[in-house]
């Protein structure tokens, strides 16, 4: 009892009992109680003592997560009960055949069979034993009879209680004032089991296996095909240091034997009741766990699960379908690898084999040459796939991708497809190595390799797939979102000459635009429509459309919220860039200096002038603006001004011309950046230049700030 312990003890098992109640708040709860530096310091002094009084250093310490010394190879294990298998479901009909050979076999209406039903978690199959509530051993699951012994492995894992929690006992550390019990009297009080394996699913979420392999690629290690494999790779390591390193997580399943799990657990409970009592003890059960559903349910869940698929932290499979009470599970038994009792529904399948038939080069927005993988179709997940990425050339060598291979491409959501491996076995001698060009396949200027990158760069910024992709950047859904202007469009306009920037597009005209290929009058029209509503941009769209490297969306928002204006991002230095938490160095570095280069300047102003009007993050327009551009001008009101086509020059006295166009557009009318023939008026303010004298030559009436306001006279309600 407490009275019995020395200081030194004292200290060491309310340090082990606090920092293992911190691990379960961190990482079970996600509600950690202490700062990363205070538990850091715990773990320390914890460390410390146990060095020195060793063996007071139990097998259940938190401090054995951090990996033991190496192994020489493993030991097998048997398992008491084999570990099973599931058989699978690829539609509704075969779903339903499971559901009705239960029925049958046990004699039951449908709707009196409940299943619980969870993700089937795309992972590795472990057995973890607890004696008396300690980890003890901890097993793969090998061929099902036999696995290896992962003790040193599993103990780990954050989010595997090293002892099962006995909830009072949170309650006795809490209170300072009680006197710390000693363990053993604990957890006898408390009914742990005597014996409990419980078997679950290590996984690993898909950012840290994309972490993970980014830094295997920096150090030329071989490369993990997908999360499983990083999983099943992090779990047999000799080495439990190396597994320490890996973020691993398991979510339980399932069980073997057990003794002492609560009264008839085994007989007349059920499977909700067992992870019920899985939680109490700590164990990490799948907050995505369904209890006790029907038939009907299920046909919703695995829609469900299948819509929110791509955004879970982990990668899931399908669905895992389970008889709830395990007295039906008894009567309807097991069969050699796989219970009658589940069923595993699994969704399409993202991955396919296929051929690579070429291997090309794109070059992106920011001149970066990506080669990529011509593929002999193939239907993966509902889509047919032609091309897959293959990144840079550092990754062509590290997975070996020839022209001729046999392949497997995986389609992970919206991601653009990837080749994740090559099948060796496939290959018949003939299948050609690649290797990139030293020019650009486009424009043929001089490639450059960026330092730290594995990237080819063309250096040439007016190389026409540059710009391509930079105007498709510009007009795509996240930027400046125009309907209809689609990726073949973008191509035609750069190669018939009628665009040389973004600006250019809000020159363009019917006619021209009409006479595109697969283009009408009509389609031209909803084009410009697109266009012009889409001048009104939020100041992060215009950030993030400029296409500046490093600079996505959530760069361009966090900009959007500390610079509050154009202006104010366009003046900022690298530093004051920086100092936004979230902003690193490198993006900025680029934006700033995409702003400090006077063509980018220029291209802005020229956006500008073309009526882009960057609405601030408060709704006031950019250009320090002293009217409100909505005061009170009725969309499309004013008479003899609707449809007409504007165009603006010099300095206004009472507005920007942001504004005047803004009102303008507002009132029906289209304003445009050059003086043509089919301008219908120049407006013109002090010191206007060339475009007076191009409006005079063509004859276009010229009108100044008097005559324009009194035009729009009528369509205002509170007169300017
Ligand atoms: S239950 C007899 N539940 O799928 C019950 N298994 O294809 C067998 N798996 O070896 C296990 N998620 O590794 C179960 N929610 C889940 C699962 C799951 C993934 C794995 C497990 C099993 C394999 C069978």
């Amino acid at each position: 009892m407490s009275n019995t312990l020395s200081p030194v003890e004292n200290e060491i098992s309310r340090l082990q009992l606090e920092l293992t109640r911190h691990n379960y708040h961190y990482h079970l709860l996600d509600d950690p109680l202490i700062s990363d530096a205070e538990y850091d310091r715990k773990m320390a002094r914890l460390i410390e003592l146990e060095e020195l009084h060793t063996h007071l250093s139990t097998p259940d310490s938190p401090t054995k997560r951090v990996g033991a010394p190496p192994l020489d190879i493993f030991v097998t294990g048997a398992h008491s009960i084999p570990m099973l298998g599931l058989d699978n479901a690829f539609s509704w009909e075969e779903m339903t055949e499971f559901h009705h050979r239960i029925a049958k076999i046990m004699e039951m209406d449908g709707d009196e069979i409940l299943y619980t039903v969870e993700p089937k978690l795309d992972g590795v199959a472990v057995e973890i034993i607890y004696e008396h509530g300690i980890l003890t051993r901890a097993l793969t699951r090998g061929d099902g009879i036999t696995g290896e012994v992962i003790t040193e492995n599993v103990r780990t894992i954050p989010s595997v209680p090293l002892r099962l929690q006995v909830r009072e006992k949170v309650s006795l550390i809490e209170d300072k004032d009680s006197p710390l019990q000693d363990k053993d009297s604990l957890i006898q009080a408390h009914h742990l089991p005597a014996l409990l394996e419980i078997r679950g699913e290590v996984i690993l979420n898909k950012k840290d296996f994309e972490k993970l392999n980014s830094s295997r690629a920096h150090r030329g290690a071989p490369l993990f095909a997908n999360p499983r494999n990083a999983a099943a790779g992090s779990l047999r390591q000799l080495d439990s240091r190396i597994t320490a390193s890996r973020p691993l997580s398991m979510f339980a399943h399932g069980m073997g034997l057990a003794e002492g799990l609560g009264e008839g657990v085994m007989e007349t409970g059920s499977y909700s009741g067992m992870l019920d009592i899985f939680e109490s003890y700590g164990i990490p059960v799948n907050p995505l766990v369904k209890k006790r559903v029907t038939l009907d349910q299920i046909m919703d869940y695995y829609r469900e699960l299948e819509q929110s698929r791509n955004s879970l932290p982990y990668e899931i499979d399908g669905i895992v379908v389970k008889v709830d009470d395990f007295s039906l599970r008894n009567i309807l038994g097991t069969k050699s690898r796989s219970p009658r009792w589940a069923i595993a529904w699994k969704f399409q399948a993202l991955e396919a084999v296929t051929r690579v038939n070429d291997i090309t080069v794109q070059v992106g927005r920011t001149g970066t040459l990506t080669p990529v993988a011509l593929l002999e179709p193939v239907v993966i997940g509902g889509v047919t796939v032609s091309r897959a990425t293959l990144h840079n050339m550092d990754e062509i060598r590290r997975r070996d991708v020839r022209r001729g291979d046999t392949v497997v491409v995986i389609r992970a959501g919206d991601v653009i497809p990837k080749v994740v491996k090559v099948i060796e076995s496939a290959r018949t001698g003939s299948e050609k190595p690649f290797s990139m060009p030293g020019t650009c396949p486009v424009c043929g200027s001089d490639v450059h390799r960026i330092e730290d990158e594995s990237a080819l760069k063309c250096i040439n910024a007016s190389c026409s797939a540059q710009l391509k992709e930079r105007i498709k950047h510009f007009v795509s859904k996240a930027a400046f979102d125009v309907d209809g202007l689609g990726k073949k469009l973008v191509d035609q306009l750069v190669e018939r000459g009628m665009i040389g920037s973004f600006a250019d597009l809000f020159t363009l005209e019917r006619e021209g635009l009409a006479s595109m290929e697969r283009m009408g009058k009509k389609s031209a029209e909803n084009i410009l429509n697109a266009l012009e509503k889409s001048r009104e941009v939020s100041l992060k769209r215009f950030i993030y459309a400029l296409g500046i490297d490093h600079t996505g969306e959530s760069a361009a928002q966090l900009m959007s919220d500390k610079f509050k204006n154009l202006h104010a991002v366009m003046g900022a230095s690298a530093e004051e860039m920086e100092s936004i938490d979230g902003i690193g160095p490198k993006t900025a570095g680029a934006v700033h200096g995409f702003f400090a280069n006077p063509e980018n300047q220029a291209l802005i102003s020229s956006l500008l002038e073309r009526g882009v009007n960057v609405i601030s993050p408060e709704g006031i327009m950019d250009d320090n603006l002293t009217r409100d551009p909505d005061m009170g001008v009725e969309d499309g009101q004013a008479g003899g001004i609707q449809g007409k086509t504007f165009v603006l020059t010099g300095t206004l006295g009472s507005f920007t011309r942001t504004q005047a166009s803004e009102m303008l557009r507002k009132a029906g009318a289209r304003v445009t950046g050059s003086v043509t023939s089919k301008t219908d008026y120049l407006v013109a303010g002090e010191s206007g230049g060339g475009k007076l004298e191009k409006a005079r030559s063509l004859g276009v009436p010229i009108i100044d700030e008097n005559q324009f306001i009194a035009m729009l006279g009528g369509s205002f309600s509170n007169g300017v």
